[in-house]
């Protein structure tokens, strides 16, 4: 049963009674939650963050699994319960979360552009909520939630409410504040998440927005062929983070060089600059490193000053477009004596040869795929670091799992 705000619930041996803060009993239907509520313990795993990195293979199925149809050659997100005339007709794409979520958000709107051709942003909910941002009828608003709590994503949620617009949720807890306030969207179906520093429910969450933009792509623009082979990717995902997950590579040697500097950079370039970003946070999170995130070319206008003998740098170079461009960014920072950890696809030598550390990730053919794999070696990092500093893993310092305050 939900409770609104200002209602308060007394549960006894003998039953329970609900009233509001004015002393009148009132009451609401039971609905009955389709997922169960488990408390998820720790397995073999010695921390939560740990097992649920390693869940990531599962969870990433089970967020695919019967939305992702290449036999039809595109996707269904049942819960969107959108026309493709509506799908046709929308005029724009707003991701909206906060922290982890927001970078989730990031990689969502690359792929609302490339793959639906839709003029696609995201914003921190926290911002947008109090920019008085002109909202456009025709747009879809997404917001992105782990907990579905989150109290600014929720502001942002009823700013676009509030001046018309449609706005649908990209959650994972069932039933949560946010998923009923925007009454339809996805639930990215990640399991409980306990660790406070979010890890497979970002990888949910992207793959569900990667899904959401195929279906929006194939519906307005994308042949049938093409939606096909990016869906065949995509259910191909969890099989090549498992194998990851298996044979991480250098990830001690990586440890050490972050752990020992007085801060680390992470850059790369389009959706890999989300990445560096999510990498950034975790280690801020877990290890309390001080961390800078960089779109790569942006280093030169500044951040490069910072570099000195032995800075540590994570750069995130999968072989796209981008890589060439991205490896000369690398060469600078190498020039004033920064060590490198390079995260790079699986056979690219040329980019493991500049790397001090170099990881290599299984290979993706689509870019917007590759954050799916290059944030789990990140991931792994920020892990092994705040146990190598000795830090509170699942709990860290001054942080919430959930935010519901501003
Ligand atoms: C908190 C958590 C972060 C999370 C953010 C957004 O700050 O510590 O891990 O990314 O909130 O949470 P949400 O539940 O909305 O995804």
């Amino acid at each position: 049963m939900y409770l609104e705000d200002r209602e308060i619930m007394r549960i006894t041996a003998e039953g329970w009674e609900l009233f509001r803060l004015d002393g009148a009993t009132i009451s609401h239907a039971l609905e009955e939650l389709a997922e169960e509520l488990v408390w998820s313990d720790k397995g073999s795993f010695r921390h939560h963050m740990l097992k649920e990195i390693h869940e990531q293979p599962e969870s990433l199925r089970r967020c695919l699994s019967g939305r992702v149809v290449p036999e039809e050659g595109g996707a269904r997100l049942g819960g969107f319960d959108l026309t493709t005339r509506d799908i046709a007709n929308i005029s724009r794409v707003g991701i909206l979360g906060c922290g982890t979520s927001f970078h989730a958000g990031l990689v969502g709107a690359a792929a609302m552009e490339q793959l639906a051709r839709l003029p696609a942003f995201a914003e921190i909910a926290s911002e947008f909520r109090y920019r008085n941002p002109v909202i456009d009828p025709e747009a879809l608003f997404l917001a992105v939630s782990q907990s579905g709590e989150t109290a600014d994503t929720l502001g942002a949620v009823r700013e676009v409410q509030v001046k018309g617009g449609r706005v649908m949720g990209v959650v994972n807890v069932v039933g949560s504040t946010i998923a009923r306030a925007c009454g339809r969207g996805v639930y990215v179906h990640s399991g409980p998440e306990i660790a406070v520093a979010s890890t497979k429910a970002f990888t949910s969450q992207v793959a569900a927005l990667l899904v959401a933009s195929l279906m929006f792509g194939r519906t307005r623009l994308m042949a049938a062929d093409e939606s096909r082979r990016f869906g065949n990717e995509l259910l191909g995902v969890p099989e090549l983070v498992a194998r990851y997950l298996a044979d991480p590579g250098p990830i001690g040697k990586a440890v050490e060089m972050v752990a020992g500097g007085k801060y680390v950079f992470f850059f790369g370039r389009g959706v890999s600059h989300a990445v560096a970003m999510e990498g950034a946070l975790k280690l801020k999170e877990v290890a309390y490193i001080p961390c800078m995130s960089y779109p790569a070319a942006e280093m030169k206008h500044g951040p490069i000053a910072l570099i000195d003998a032995n800075t540590p740098v994570v750069a995130i170079i999968p072989d796209d477009v981008m890589r060439d461009k991205t490896l000369s960014n690398v060469q600078e920072v190498k020039a004033r004596g920064a060590r490198i950890i390079l995260i790079h696809s699986e056979g690219d030598d040329a980019s493991a040869a500049l790397a001090d550390v170099s990881i290599p990730v299984p290979r993706t053919r689509s870019s917007l795929i590759s954050p799916l794999l290059t944030v789990l070696p990140l991931q792994l990092i920020a892990y092994e670091a705040g146990l190598a500093l000795g830090r509170d893993i699942d709990r860290p310092r001054n942080l919430a799992k959930s935010v519901t305050v501003e």
